[in-house]
């Protein structure tokens, strides 16, 4: 094939092609090519790399040491934990325990304890709970959730967010 970067003169003589450049087609489609497979062996190996990081989220336990059971207050709601991980965990007068999940059972809002009026209400849409959990007023279908209790090793109060009872409408705890 005639070199395109140089034309044939009316005596036979070769004179410089005006049109053409230092790249010719041939090279152009060569290039492409090649940054086609280029491409082609970056996103895979791209695609491999990422594979080698799989997409974990890695969460905070839903188990945590709360107090020793002396240190709590009988028939106070402790809120010690109620910004940190939502939970409010009460002592009764018999010395038993109950923890509270502090998430509206309506749309999730977080209530606030009223020592005052000795209940829980939630500020959202004004739900109402007893300080068993139990519903009483507004829009919530059902008591606050409570959550596992445990006595560690080191007679700690275990707190364990990843098992949640559910209690029946309307219907205080310790009559379900
Ligand atoms: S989210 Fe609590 S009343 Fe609606």
């Amino acid at each position: 094939m005639a070199d395109e970067k140089v034309l044939k003169g009316a005596h036979g003589g070769e004179i410089p092609n005006p049109e053409a450049t230092i790249w010719s087609r041939r090279d152009i489609f060569s290039l492409a090519g090649w940054a086609g497979v280029a491409g082609v062996i970056g996103a895979s190996l791209l695609a491999f790399t990422r594979f080698m990081f799989p997409r974990v989220l890695f969460e905070p336990s839903p188990v945590f040491a709360a107090d020793k059971p002396e240190n709590f207050v009988p028939g106070v709601v402790d809120e010690r934990w109620k910004k940190g991980q939502r939970v409010w965990i009460v002592r009764n007068d018999d010395g038993s325990f109950y923890a509270l999940l502090a998430i509206c059972t309506h749309l999730g809002c977080t209530p606030n304890w009223f020592s005052a009026e000795n209940k829980f209400k939630c500020p959202c849409h004004g739900s109402g709970f007893k300080p068993d959990g139990t519903n009483f007023e507004g829009p919530a279908p059902r008591p606050l959730d409570r959550i596992k209790l445990s006595l560690s090793s080191e007679g700690l109060l275990v707190v364990d967010k990843g098992q949640i009872f559910r209690m029946a409408a309307g219907v205080a705890p310790d009559q379900q």
